[in-house]
């Protein structure tokens, strides 16, 4: 007899070889499901995911689990016919040690999952889904996706263009990669079109946007791909452009040809926004974040060296799931040894659906507060640090809009930062250098410089 999933709902069946470890997972399995929609079918053969969770421990455990596929892919064919679908998945020691041969020999088994790699599985699913519906998505949709997006915002002579969205990354706190889908980049004829419109329209400065902005690649004419690197430095050439930002980057997509246009071209602002979330190694590959709190801090030395004055900001979470004292001391230690111009940290919340919702060792509200103040505490006076730097510099600024009083304009040193000043209406939309004589915990206030006193 076979349960009658409900409608709009899905089912998962996951059959159970050997050990009581197998039983465990298979319980841990079915409950990271359940965010997902998955609810407990008690037979395999209408079940839109069947998983076998094996054992290797007895002989033949293997061929068992082969022909148990076997009669599984009946079932799949059966629902291919009325036009349903089957995910079937061999999870376990088997999955372990058979890997890719489980694949070849039975080309119906649609995924391999190791026992230390089962809490991926809502990413491994959401991967094998968008497989079926990216081709599509590539071939047709790339373009109506990005036109579809609000037209371009504008404001004065600055502007933001889309050119990149997605993740494929899975950080276990975040839901981006299950909501807004695949990693897809914007074609460079498009951006390239729409930024020599808005040079026209008077912008300066362009902001690039996209949640994994530097996992953008592009087919250029001449034929191979371009990165993100490359594109500045193809927009810097575009007559009117001043100013060309990028955001959010990952570390993981961090080139050297991206350093390097950081360092060389010089309508790149010198502001790089690189998310780190947290300081020790063990809360890092929790997160599955891809990278060392080493790597970061190497990456860090290669761009400082590349563009020494560069401005850095990041993203931090406290609070993870299993983040002990010494974990959060390890996250303010990288923020010392890093420096941040600007930051934004946040407190982990619970996102459904994600790995980390299911992680044990959830870290108590109170403590939350505590390792966010002391965060915020630090990061605030390094802002500060970096803007009192400033004081006495002689700055471009990008003049953007008018000021509170009448007189003052307020614009953006190439470093982000706010600056305040006394300056004619008719300069807005300009860049002019102005001297840096005042900080406040948000801004600068500047005076403009005379021609010739720039280079005093
Ligand atoms: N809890 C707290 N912060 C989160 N972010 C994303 N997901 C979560 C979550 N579940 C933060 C990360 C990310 C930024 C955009 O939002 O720091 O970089
Ligand atoms: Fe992707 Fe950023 Fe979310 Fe990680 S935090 S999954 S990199 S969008």
């Amino acid at each position: 007899m076979s349960t009658e999933p409900k409608l709009g709902s899905k089912s998962v069946f996951i059959r159970t070889y050997g050990c009581q470890m197998n039983v465990y997972d298979s319980e841990r399995m079915a409950d990271l499901l359940k965010p997902l929609g998955y609810a407990k079918a008690s037979e395999p053969d209408q079940a839109d995911l069947v998983i076998l969770n094996t054992c290797h421990i007895r002989e033949k455990a293997a061929e068992k689990v082969y022909s148990e596929i076997g009669r599984l892919k009946r079932h799949k064919a059966k629902k291919a016919e009325d036009g349903e679908t089957m995910t079937i998945a061999v999870a376990g020691c088997v999955a372990q040690a058979e890997g890719e041969e489980i694949t070849t020999r039975a080309p119906d088994v649609d995924m391999v999952i190791g026992p230390q790699a089962y809490h991926r599985l809502p990413e491994l699913l959401a991967k094998a889904a968008r497989r079926d519906g990216k081709i599509l998505e590539t071939d047709f949709a790339v373009e109506e996706k990005f036109d579809a997006l609000p037209a371009r915002n504008m404001s004065g002579p600055t502007a933001f263009l889309t050119i990149q969205e997605g993740c494929d990354k899975f950080c276990t706190f975040c839901v981006v990669p299950y909501t807004r889908g695949a990693e897809v980049s914007r074609s460079l004829e498009a951006i390239e079109r729409e930024a020599s419109d808005l040079a026209e329209a008077g912008v300066k400065e362009i902001t690039l946007l996209g949640q994994n902005v530097n996992a953008w690649r592009g087919a250029v004419p001449s034929g191979g791909e371009i990165g993100l690197g490359a594109l500045c430095r193809r927009l810097a050439g575009i007559e009117g452009l001043e100013r060309i930002r990028f955001t959010t980057s990952h570390p993981r997509d961090m080139d050297d040809a991206l350093i390097a246009a950081l360092g060389e071209e010089p309508k790149l602002m010198p502001y790089l926004h690189l998310p780190v979330q947290a300081g020790s190694d063990r809360i890092l590959k929790a997160m599955n974040r891809g990278h060392t709190a080493e790597d970061y801090v190497g990456l860090i030395d290669r761009v400082r060296a590349a563009r020494p004055d560069i401005a850095l900001s990041g993203d931090f979470i406290v609070g993870f799931p299993g983040e002990t004292s010494e974990d959060f001391e390890a996250t303010l230690a990288l923020v010392e040894a890093v420096g941040y111009a600007s930051a934004f940290s946040f407190k982990y919340s619970r996102r459904p659906g994600t790995p980390g919702a299911m992680m044990p060792k959830q870290v108590a509200e109170p403590e939350k507060d505590e390792r966010l103040a002391r965060l915020q505490a630090l990061l605030d006076r390094q802002r500060r640090e970096f803007n009192e730097n400033q004081m006495g510099r002689v700055l471009p600024v990008l003049l953007e809009k008018p000021g509170r009083h009448a007189d003052q304009l307020i614009g953006r040193s190439p470093y982000l930062q706010s600056v305040h000043l006394t300056a004619p209406k008719s300069m807005l939309g300009s860049i002019q250098p102005a001297r840096i004589s005042g900080v406040t915990p948000n801004a600068l206030a500047g005076s403009l410089v005379e021609d010739g006193e720039a280079a005093a």
